[in-house]
């Protein structure tokens, strides 16, 4: 018996539109489950991202000045996306993600040239940017999951964001809501970023497994 595909080319275009985003979708969904099923403290979270919590992290970012942008922890792209619907023609998205089945997933994915994607960890930033020979970004988005790092991964990452971000750059973060559960140690993610920011501002996010705030950090 044949085998039935997602792809069906007697559909109408508006059909083919939407199976082609519910594959998209599927796909990213699952693989972000089971690599999280593999390593929940790396990916801190069983789902990507939702739409609003997207929109939350990328408010505050004035798209109209933003050159160089980096995007630390891209997971399977559900920010990057929105990111480059939004960012200018000249400008650039440098996006950082540790786990290699990710970094291949987006590049698959997204056809963008000013896009580029970079295996690593956030807390080689500085040396990113050097070997690019760029001093600073105009904005971070990061979804790292802080309060699951050690203190001095966190730190040395957050030191290096704060020295590589341009003077009137912005930082976004997010961390979930209720993450004071049995086995995570206590950590206050806006007291973290006082001591990096002058000004951090926040915004509650509900719509998002899990809710979360949103963090804005200005130098
Ligand atoms: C909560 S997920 C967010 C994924 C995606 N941005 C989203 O919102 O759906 C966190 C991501 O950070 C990545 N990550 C964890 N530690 C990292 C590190 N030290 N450097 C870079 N990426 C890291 C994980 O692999 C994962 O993709």
């Amino acid at each position: 018996m044949k085998e039935q595909t997602h792809k069906r080319p007697d559909a109408k275009p508006a059909t083919r539109l939407i199976s082609v985003r519910a594959s998209r979708l599927h796909t990213s969904h699952s693989l972000f489950f089971f690599q999280s099923l593999r390593s929940l403290s790396v990916t801190a979270s069983l789902f990507p991202s939702s739409r609003f919590l997207a929109a939350a992290l990328l408010r505050p970012i004035d798209f109209t000045r933003a050159r160089v942008i980096v995007e630390l922890g891209m997971g399977t792209g559900a920010i990057t996306h929105e990111l480059l619907r939004r960012m200018l023609p000249g400008a650039v998205l440098y996006g950082v993600d540790i786990n290699p089945a990710f970094i291949t997933h987006v590049q698959r994915k997204i056809r963008d040239s000013r896009f580029v994607p970079i295996l690593g960890g956030a807390e080689a930033l500085g040396s990113f940017l050097r070997q690019r020979g760029i001093r600073r970004a105009d904005a971070i988005v990061s979804s790292l999951g802080l309060t699951s790092m050690g203190p001095e991964l966190r730190s040395n990452i957050l030191g290096q964001v704060a020295e590589h971000l341009s003077r009137d750059g912005v930082l976004t973060q997010y961390q979930y809501l209720q993450v004071s559960a049995p086995g995570l140690p206590h950590f206050r993610e806006r007291d973290f970023l006082r001591e990096y920011f002058r000004e951090v501002a926040s915004e509650r996010v509900i719509w998002n497994l899990p809710p979360a705030n949103v963090y804005t950090c200005r130098l």
